[in-house]
């Protein structure tokens, strides 16, 4: 039997996949219900929409925590199961797997296990960083192109790129994404309103308001009245929201004024002429490209989709050979140093 190719690009929220033989790229929530602590409920999507509202005997989980893996069987498992729900789990496939870069060595050897040491039994794993597979999903001529800043808003992770001519000069990962603004929100409510709201309120809240627009917007959302105890519905205000979002933000643009600081005059020149370029799910976040843009007065170019750039950029890889010198192999010689 022929085996196939997998790109994979794990997110702490979402799985992408894209599948060689089908030509098709894929999501899935990075969620595993577990239930009586032992026996695996649901996985993916299915999983997720039971977050906040699973009864007790089932627990909600998540193998990722900030970019890397942290539960690793329930990843495995994950990833296996849902590669076998679409039906298209070969085993003896290829993988190339997009990784962050500023992550340890012991974190990246986890996405290699993740299907070398396991029933995938994969034929051949190859690693490329992230940044440069969202590059090539942004359609940039990464090996000719003198400057190229690049940010991944996440679920739980910020990955700040300055690659140039091919390679990367800088890389700096932080711990803020969506569900760190998710948290500040619940938070500012709590505190402010003594209102308790559950954190897909929240994340429906953001997507709602985004970061800019009418002071008086408004939503009505269900939770808890932190002085009576009683549960109830009330409405949560735009600005509150934003100003919660804001806080957070703030930590981003000042690392990206730090990493633009660093950067190289000749490679910096590039930059400003072409502007950075933002890209993963939280890139969606309605007025995110004008409030950076304004913050750090440098253009910000936005993508469709862009919770799908990377793992575009893996599909373009997978498809064409001279980009597959983009990517490297592993293999567990390289990591005889960790044993
Ligand atoms: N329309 C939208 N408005 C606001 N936020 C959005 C929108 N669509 C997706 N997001 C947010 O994007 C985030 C997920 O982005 P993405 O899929 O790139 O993360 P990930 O790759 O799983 O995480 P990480 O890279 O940090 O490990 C979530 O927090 C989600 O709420
Ligand atoms: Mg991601």
């Amino acid at each position: 039997m022929f085996g196939n190719i997998y790109g994979l690009d794990l997110g702490t929220y979402e799985i992408k996949v894209y599948d060689k033989n089908k030509n098709t790229i894929w999501k899935e929530k990075n969620t595993v219900a577990v239930k009586n602590k032992k026996e695996i409920f649901s996985v993916g999507d299915a999983a997720y929409d039971m977050y906040e509202k699973a009864p007790l005997h089932i627990e909600i989980v998540f193998p990722m925590k900030e970019g890397v893996i942290s539960r690793f069987y329930d990843m495995q498992y994950l990833l296996q199961n849902l590669l076998k729900k679409e039906r298209h789990f070969v085993s003896g496939s290829k993988y190339v797997i997009a990784v962050p870069t500023d992550v340890t060595e012991v974190e990246k050897k986890a996405f290699y296990d993740l299907v070398i040491h396991s029933t995938a039994r994969a034929k051949e794993v190859r690693i490329v960083e992230r940044s440069i597979a969202d590059a090539i999903g942004l359609g940039l001529d990464i090996q000719k192109s003198p400057g190229i800043f690049i940010v991944n808003f996440g679920g739980e992770t910020t990955e700040l790129s300055v690659l140039a001519s091919g390679g990367m000069v800088l890389n700096r990962i932080l711990k803020i994404g969506g569900n760190t603004l998710n948290q500040a929100i619940v938070n500012r409510e709590k505190t402010k309103n003594e209102f308790l709201i559950g954190k897909l309120t929240a994340e429906t809240l953001r997507k709602k308001f985004g970061i800019i627009g009418d002071e008086k917007d408004s939503l009505t959302v269900s939770g808890r009245d932190l002085v009576s105890g009683i549960p109830t519905q009330r409405k949560v205000l735009a600005p509150l929201v934003r100003n919660a979002m804001k806080d957070n933000l703030e930590n981003c643009i000042r690392e990206i004024r730090v990493l633009l600081e660093r950067t190289p005059p000749e490679v910096l020149r590039s930059i400003q002429r072409n502007g950075i370029y933002l890209t993963g799910g939280l890139s969606n976040l309605k007025g995110i490209s004008e409030y950076i843009g304004e913050r750090i007065g440098l253009a910000v170019n936005g993508t469709e989709e862009p919770e799908f750039c990377a793992v575009r950029g893996l599909k373009k890889i997978i498809q064409s050979k001279e980009l597959k010198q983009l990517t490297y192999l592993m293999s567990d010689e390289n990591y005889r140093w960790l044993n």
